[in-house]
């Protein structure tokens, strides 16, 4: 009996070491892919963005590029190695180490928060979430929290982990449909929140309790825009080292797509 279990145990150990072998030889540790992004940077951004972003000649490779087709490791060795036939790709030229190297990088950036392991306490996480760090009053996860920043159940499956790190570490630029606005109508009245939409005749504002108000410019006082957003930054400073990680974990593992009743009226929650 004890003997069998032994005997499992070591069998699945070896099953987990080999079965999801890396096609790539160099194997897939962080100092690979940063070899193959300083390849990348030195061959390929004739026509690509650096490191992987937009390029004058080529599209961006990362994931905010969101447009490639190619996603194994095969397939991207392949464009790499020999080009794409018709088209401006050309084959790199490159011995097959390097390519290796670059195919890599070129996964590493193409991975979302949640395709990585974040260290961390989960359940840690989301108490800074709706405690100490303040973030439900702005955010939903799954239902629960405030409207004027976006809904972060499925944060996980669209945000690279730099991407997440830099949101709460980094101020930057605000996104469409999120830049705080105040006005003031003629009779007076002042309303808050972010403005999702405007023009020179309208102007729709979110307030924190989640209404949509119109206005007609005509008949507004004023609507004063501010230049930074209402999302905070410098988490890394004001939260300790171990609410941080935990909070940046918790994050990572948010891959919920949004929460729809079906007929039957139970809630179908998953991806
Ligand atoms: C002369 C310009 C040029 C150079 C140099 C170039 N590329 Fe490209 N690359 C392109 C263009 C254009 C495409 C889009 C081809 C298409 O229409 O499918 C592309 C496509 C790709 C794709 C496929 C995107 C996808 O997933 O569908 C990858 C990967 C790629 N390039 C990587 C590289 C790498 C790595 C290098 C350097 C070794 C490189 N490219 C050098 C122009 C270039
Ligand atoms: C006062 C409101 C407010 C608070 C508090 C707040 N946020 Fe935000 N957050 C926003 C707004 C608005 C945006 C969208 C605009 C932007 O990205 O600057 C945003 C953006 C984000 C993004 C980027 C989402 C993306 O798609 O890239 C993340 C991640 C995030 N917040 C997480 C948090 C976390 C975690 C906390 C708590 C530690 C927090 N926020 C606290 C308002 C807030």
């Amino acid at each position: 009996m004890k003997l069998s279990l032994i005997v499992a145990l070591v069998g699945a150990g070896w099953l987990a070491a080999q079965s999801p072998k890396p096609s790539n030889p160099l194997g897939d540790a962080p100092a690979v892919a940063e070899a193959g992004r300083l390849l990348y940077n030195r061959s390929c951004t004739s026509c690509h963005g650096p490191d992987g972003g937009e390029g004058a000649r080529g599209p961006a490779l990362d994931f905010a590029g969101r447009r490639y087709f190619r996603v194994s490791e095969a397939a991207i060795f392949d464009v790499v190695k020999n080009g794409i036939a018709g088209t401006a790709m050309p084959a790199s030229g490159l011995p097959d180490t390097d390519v290796w190297g670059i195919v890599a990088f070129v996964r590493n950036i193409r991975a979302t928060a949640s395709d990585l392991v974040v260290p961390g306490d989960e359940r840690n996480g989301m108490a800074v979430f709706t405690g100490v760090g303040g973030c439900s009053k702005c955010h939903m996860i799954r239902g629960q929290g405030g409207v004027l920043g976006p809904d972060l159940s499925s944060i996980g499956a669209q945000a690279s982990l730099n991407r997440l790190r830099d949101s709460l570490t980094k101020q930057r630029a605000i996104p469409n449909g999120y830049r705080p606005v105040t006005v003031t109508t003629l009779k007076g009245e002042v309303f808050r929140g972010v403005a999702r939409n405007s023009d020179a005749f309208s102007l729709q504002l979110l307030d924190e309790s989640g209404k949509l108000r119109l206005f007609e410019m005509s008949e507004l006082r004023s609507a004063v825009f501010a230049k930074e957003s209402l999302m905070p930054y410098g988490f890394d400073k004001t939260l300790n080292k171990t609410q941080f990680q935990d909070l940046l974990a918790m994050l990572s593992r948010q891959t919920r797509t949004k929460v729809k009743p079906t007929l039957q009226g139970e809630n179908e929650v998953g991806r």
